[in-house]
């Protein structure tokens, strides 16, 4: 494996990647960059992030989801194109099983949540870039959305921000137009790479 990627959606202040289970907003552009991004890839998600959809994306290969939960691994174990994995580590290994079989190729690897994941992801030796979309949602906005009973958030860049260099920053092209908030596209790449 060349190493996996790592992309999220987060707001500006807060940090926020998804509330009460979802993602609290629509941002289609964020959506489609998404696609693009892990398009043909296997996806390395958390259960939480897998019950918000509960289907394999079919513009991926794979979809790869770790729990601690004998029961529920059994419980979608037989869903095509998915697997699941009690760890993070078990999740690497299902993934390079998938690059030798030749169904993902190597650097199309992708770590997409949720916060728990991302945290033991960001750090990782085998971290490669990460893309970090951030969405400036007024104030009292995001100020609502923290106050719901479920918040799950990025990792404070206090854990990161040393071990990636960004290079370069895209401005959406609907950013602050049509009732949306202003939002840009980040990348990131590991220092270590
Ligand atoms: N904005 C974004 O870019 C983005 C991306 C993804 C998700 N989200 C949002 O984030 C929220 C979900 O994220 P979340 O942080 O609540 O949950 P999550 O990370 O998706 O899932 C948490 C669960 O995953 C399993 N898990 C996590 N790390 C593991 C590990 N190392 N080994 C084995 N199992 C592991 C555990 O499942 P068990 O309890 O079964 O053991 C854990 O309870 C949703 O609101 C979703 O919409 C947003």
């Amino acid at each position: 494996m060349n190493g996996f990627g790592i992309i999220a959606a987060c707001t500006k202040r807060a940090r926020v990647i998804g509330q009460n289970g979802g993602i609290p907003w629509v941002l289609r552009e964020d959506r489609d960059y998404f696609k693009r991004v892990t398009k043909d890839a296997a996806l390395l998600m958390g259960r939480a992030t897998w019950e918000e959809s509960n289907i394999h994306l079919p513009h991926s290969r794979a979809t790869i989801v770790m729990s601690r939960d004998a029961s529920f691994r059994d419980s979608i174990n037989k869903i095509p194109n998915v697997s699941t994995v009690s760890s993070f580590c078990e999740a690497l290994d299902a993934a390079n099983k998938l690059i030798t079989s030749d169904t993902v190729a190597p650097d199309a690897v992708w770590v997409v949540g949720g916060e728990a994941v991302y945290e033991r992801a960001l750090t990782h030796s085998l971290a490669r870039e990460l893309h970090l979309t951030e969405i400036d949602l007024a104030a009292e906005e995001e100020e609502k959305i923290i106050s719901a009973k479920r918040v799950a958030r990025f990792p404070s860049e206090e854990l990161w921000s040393e071990m990636y260099s960004k290079i370069d920053t895209v401005e959406g092209a609907k950013s602050g137009l049509d009732g949306l908030p202003t939002y840009n596209f980040n990348r990131y790449i590991a220092n270590s790479t």
